[in-house]
């Protein structure tokens, strides 16, 4: 019997994480997908369970994974965001309470390496890392430690990659943009004010889909990315190239 390939997605639960759990299994990168996240996902689907844990919390991440009885061929490191103080840019600036910052980066930068360091001793070659990045790690961001944290993300990917390479496990990262998720929702509740700032900042004039983000996730976690490693893929329509240029050129 052919062992059945296995993922881990964190945050998997809903918004980006969903729609990349979605995709592995549509893609047929892997035949199942254990969820590790704070809350339960849609439950429509028998090669998807959900293991309530708290990434941050390093015993919390070990009983899921004990609970999940195997080891992943593909590890998805995408929880991250608002760890729960309110994601505005207002409340995250230069001088914010440092317990807030912390939390900040927690979330989204350790994390990763709290849920590596679980379950990174146990992939063996062939083995693929992906690690939710965003494109605040690749420019200045007025979300101060949430921009730090990404970027501090991106840095632990490329060190990574050198360590990982020789086992024959890869690991990249992708730089989402701006999508549409419960995040964007609370950093900017007007709809229309959304879509102007988004438009006046990329140089494709919209936003990104999960689905665009879960792509991604898929191709650099399948083998037909197997000489890629330490990498970070930007999907954000070209924001990080610049706002558009309009005109005749
Ligand atoms: N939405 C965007 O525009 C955007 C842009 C760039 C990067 N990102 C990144 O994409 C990732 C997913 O974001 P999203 O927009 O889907 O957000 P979301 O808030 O819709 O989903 C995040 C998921 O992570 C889970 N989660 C949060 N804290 C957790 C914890 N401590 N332990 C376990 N699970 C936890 C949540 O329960 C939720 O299911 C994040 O890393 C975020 O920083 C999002």
């Amino acid at each position: 019997m052919t062992k059945r390939r296995l993922a881990i997605v964190t945050g998997g639960a809903r918004g980006l994480g969903h729609a990349m759990v979605r995709a592995l299994l549509d893609q047929d990168v892997v035949d199942r997908v254990a969820v590790f996240d704070l809350i339960d996902g849609p439950s429509d689907d028998d090669r998807i369970t959900v293991h309530r844990c708290d990434v941050t919390d390093v015993e919390s991440v070990r009983a899921a994974y004990a609970n999940v009885g195997a080891a992943p061929r593909v590890l998805v490191n995408n929880a991250g965001g608002d760890p729960g103080s309110g994601i505005t840019a207002a409340q995250h600036g230069p001088f914010e309470d440092p317990e807030q910052f912390r939390r900040m980066v927690d979330l989204n930068f350790t994390s990763a390496h709290v849920v590596t360091s679980v379950i990174g001793p146990d992939l063996t070659d062939g083995a693929a890392i992906c690690n939710t990045a965003s494109i605040a790690g690749q420019m200045a961001s007025p979300l101060f430690a949430y921009g730090a944290a990404k970027a501090a993300l991106i840095n632990w990917t490329m060190s990574m990659a050198r360590v990982l390479g020789p086992k024959g496990i890869r690991i990249n990262a992708v730089a989402p943009g701006v999508i549409r998720t419960q995040l964007w929702e609370q950093l900017e509740p007007d709809i229309d004010r959304y879509k102007e700032s988004v438009a006046a900042r990329t140089p494709l004039l919209s936003d990104q889909t999960p689905e665009e983000i879960a792509d991604a996730v898929a191709f650099l976690c399948s083998d037909r990315a197997s000489s890629i490693t330490g990498q970070t893929l930007a999907i954000d329509g070209g924001m990080t190239m610049g706002p558009p240029i309009h005109g005749n050129v």
